[in-house]
C-alpha cells in the first residue's frame, strides 16, 4: 500500500501567501517605473530638468499668436505614483522668425544660446498668474493675455499692461526652454514654480 501524499503544511501555505504578497507588491511599484522610464518625454536628449511641451509644434504657430501647451510628468500624491500626470501649462509666443534648425549642429548651436536670444525668436510663460496663482487666460480684447480672479492683464510680451492698477506686482513669469534634439518643431522647457504677489521673480 503507497503511503499518503502529504498533505501542504501551514508553514508552506504562508510561505506562498506571503511570496504572492510581494509579487503583487512589487507589480504596484514596478509598473509606474518602468513606464516612467520607457515613456519617450524622458529619453536622453533633453536636459533632465527640461519636459516636453506637448501640443505646441513651432511650424504650426504664427506671429503673435498665443499657443497653450502643457507639461506632463511623474507626479506623486501620497502612496498614489501618476507616471504621466499634467503638471504644468505655458504660454507660448512666437516674436521672430523662425530660425535655420535644419540639421542637428543648428539646433545644438541654437540651444547653446543665450536665453535673451531665444527669446527673440520664442517665449515661454508659465500659465500660472503672478498675482495669486490662477491661470492666465488670452486677453480676447486687449489681445495679450488676461486673468479672470483679479483682472490683472499682461501684454503678449508678459509686462504688466496697465503698472499702475494692475494687481499682479511683476509681469508674467517666462521659463527657459531649448529647441528639442529630436524634432527641432517641438520644444523642451525647464518647468518651475515661482512665488507670487512679489517684485522679484523668484523660484519655489
Ligand atoms: S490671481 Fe491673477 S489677478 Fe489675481
Amino acid at each position: 500500500m503507497e503511503p499518503a501524499e502529504p498533505e501542504p503544511n501551514r508553514r508552506s501555505v504562508l510561505s506562498l501567501l506571503t511570496f504572492g504578497l510581494v509579487a503583487i507588491f512589487n507589480l504596484i511599484i514596478g509598473v509606474p517605473i518602468v513606464c516612467y522610464a520607457i515613456d519617450p518625454r524622458h529619453r536622453k536628449g533633453a536636459k533632465s530638468n527640461f519636459k516636453l511641451v506637448e501640443g505646441v509644434k513651432l511650424n504650426e504657430i504664427g506671429e503673435n499668436t498665443p499657443v497653450q501647451g502643457v507639461i506632463r510628468d511623474v507626479r506623486v500624491d501620497g502612496w498614489t505614483l501618476y507616471p504621466n500626470d499634467v503638471i504644468g501649462r505655458v504660454w507660448v509666443v512666437q516674436k521672430g522668425t523662425q530660425p535655420d534648425l535644419s540639421s542637428a549642429d543648428k539646433v545644438t548651436a541654437f540651444n547653446a544660446k543665450e536665453q535673451s536670444l531665444k527669446e527673440a525668436y520664442l517665449l515661454v510663460f508659465t500659465t500660472i498668474c503672478p498675482h495669486l496663482g490662477c491661470s492666465v487666460n488670452l486677453d480676447s480684447a486687449g489681445g495679450g493675455f488676461a486673468c479672470p480672479c483679479h483682472s490683472a492683464t499682461f501684454t503678449l510680451a508678459g509686462a504688466q499692461a496697465v503698472p499702475a492698477t494692475n494687481p499682479a506686482k511683476r509681469g508674467m513669469d517666462t521659463l527657459e526652454w531649448e529647441i528639442d534634439s529630436a524634432d527641432p518643431n517641438r520644444i523642451n522647457v525647464k518647468y518651475q514654480n515661482f512665488s507670487t504677489s512679489i517684485a522679484e521673480k523668484k523660484t519655489i
